[in-house]
């Protein structure tokens, strides 16, 4: 079963140390990332690879929709050891256009258990019901909702106590929103980064 990925696997591994033996030996002592990545579950959207970044340089939480719901204990227990045991510089909100997530959440259509957890999608649709409403194209609506989802979720996690209470002793961390393009492969910096208390009240 499955032996094709393990086959993928053994010849990963031996691909990495082949150029730098040492890789995964100075893996196994500890991992320090600057980054949280916060992304979308979709496959297309792969964190390490887009930003190019080898083992134990991207910290990374992904669910459907990239969302920070401030009740998630999955979401805050990864914000909290981000911020106060691994100590990352930045923290980026990264969605992607095409979002299924994003498009089930408003096309009135009943899944179950998904229906509750995209509920914030719906609260930012409707809270941004004029803008999106005149842009005429469903696809580029779509779009924008996705952008304004995220920058809903930079302000979650700029508003957490983990971060609120690292930026009050000092600790450097700023929030950015970005939204990933699946069809060029590149990131749209939303231009919304966060880095203290004075940008989140602006935001
Ligand atoms: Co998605």
């Amino acid at each position: 079963m499955l032996d094709d990925l393990k086959a993928n696997n053994r010849a990963w591994a031996a691909r990495k140390i082949e150029g730098d033996p040492g890789f995964f030996k100075r893996l196994e002592g500890q991992q320090a990332p600057e980054y949280l990545w916060i992304g979308c579950s979709d496959s297309r959207v792969p964190a390490n690879d887009i930003v190019d970044l080898d083992p134990g340089e991207l910290f990374v939480h992904r669910n459907v929709a990239n969302l920070a719901p401030p009740q998630d204990a999955n979401y805050l227990s990864v914000l909290q050891f981000a911020i106060d045991v691994i100590k990352v510089k930045h923290v980026m909100v990264v969605g992607h256009y095409g979002c299924g997530g994003i498009a089930a959440a408003v096309d009135g259509k009943r899944r179950g258990l998904v229906d509750h957890w995209l509920h914030p999608i719906r609260e930012v649709f409707h809270d941004h019901r004029q803008e999106l409403d005149a842009i005429p194209e469903a696809r580029a609506r779509l779009d924008r909702l996705c952008e304004l989802n995220v920058i809903r979720q930079v302000r979650n996690v700029a508003s957490d106590v983990f971060v609120q209470d690292a930026w009050a002793r000092g600790q450097q961390v700023c929030i950015h929103g970005w939204v990933y393009s699946i069809s060029t492969g590149l990131v749209n910096d939303l231009g919304v980064t966060v880095t203290g208390l004075e940008e989140l009240e602006n935001l």
